[in-house]
C-alpha cells in the first residue's frame, strides 16, 4: 500500500440511538474532528430489521442479537465515513473497548458509556469490514473529497 493510500484510509462510524437520544452527537463528532479525522460522508438514518441483519451479519445467530436488533432499530443513527491516516485503528482507539465500564476513561465509551450493549458508537474493526460497511450505508457519490483550506478562515480582501 502506498503512503497516499494509508493517509486516506476510510472507516465507517455509527452514532447509535443512545448517542442521539442522549444528545451526545455533537460531543462525539467533535472528538473525531479534533483528532484530525475528516468527515467525508454523513447522514441520519433509521435502521430496519433487514439493515440490522446485514450490518451485524456475524452476530445474527448470537444470543445477544435480538437485544442488539431491538436497540439499533429503536431510534435514529448518525452514519459517518471518517478519513485519515490508519483511520480504522485510530478510530477504534478513540472509541475504546466494547464494554463502556472497562473502556479506557479517556476514550469516548470510557467517558460516556456505562454499558456493554448501549455503547454509543460502532466503528469498523478492519479495513475489509470498513469497505463492506461503507458500501452498505453510502453510495460512492455520497462520499465527498475535500481539502483543508485557509480560504474559510478569512477572506484575502478583508
Ligand atoms: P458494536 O461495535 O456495534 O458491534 C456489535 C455490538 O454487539 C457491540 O458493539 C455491542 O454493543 C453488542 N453486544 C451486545 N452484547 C454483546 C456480547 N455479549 N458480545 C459482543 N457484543 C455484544
Amino acid at each position: 500500500m502506498d503512503e497516499e493510500e494509508r493517509m486516506r484510509e476510510r472507516t465507517l462510524v455509527l452514532l447509535k440511538p443512545d448517542a442521539v437520544k442522549r444528545e451526545l452527537v455533537g460531543e462525539i463528532i467533535s472528538r473525531f474532528e479534533r483528532k484530525g479525522l475528516k468527515i467525508v460522508g454523513m447522514k441520519l438514518i433509521k435502521f430496519d430489521k433487514e439493515l440490522s441483519q446485514k450490518h451485524y451479519q456475524e452476530h445474527v445467530n448470537k444470543p445477544f442479537y435480538p437485544d442488539l436488533e431491538k436497540f439499533i432499530t429503536s431510534g435514529p443513527v448518525v452514519a459517518m465515513v471518517l478519513e485519515g491516516p490508519d483511520a480504522v485503528e485510530t478510530v477504534r482507539h478513540i472509541v475504546g473497548a466494547t464494554n463502556g465500564r472497562k473502556a479506557d476513561p479517556g476514550s469516548i465509551r470510557g467517558m460516556y458509556s456505562n454499558s456493554f450493549s448501549r455503547n454509543l458508537v460502532h466503528a469498523s474493526d478492519s479495513k475489509e469490514a470498513a469497505q463492506r460497511e461503507i458500501s452498505l450505508f453510502f453510495k460512492p457519490e455520497e462520499l465527498i473529497d475535500w481539502e483543508r483550506d485557509d480560504f474559510f478562515y478569512y477572506a484575502s480582501d478583508e
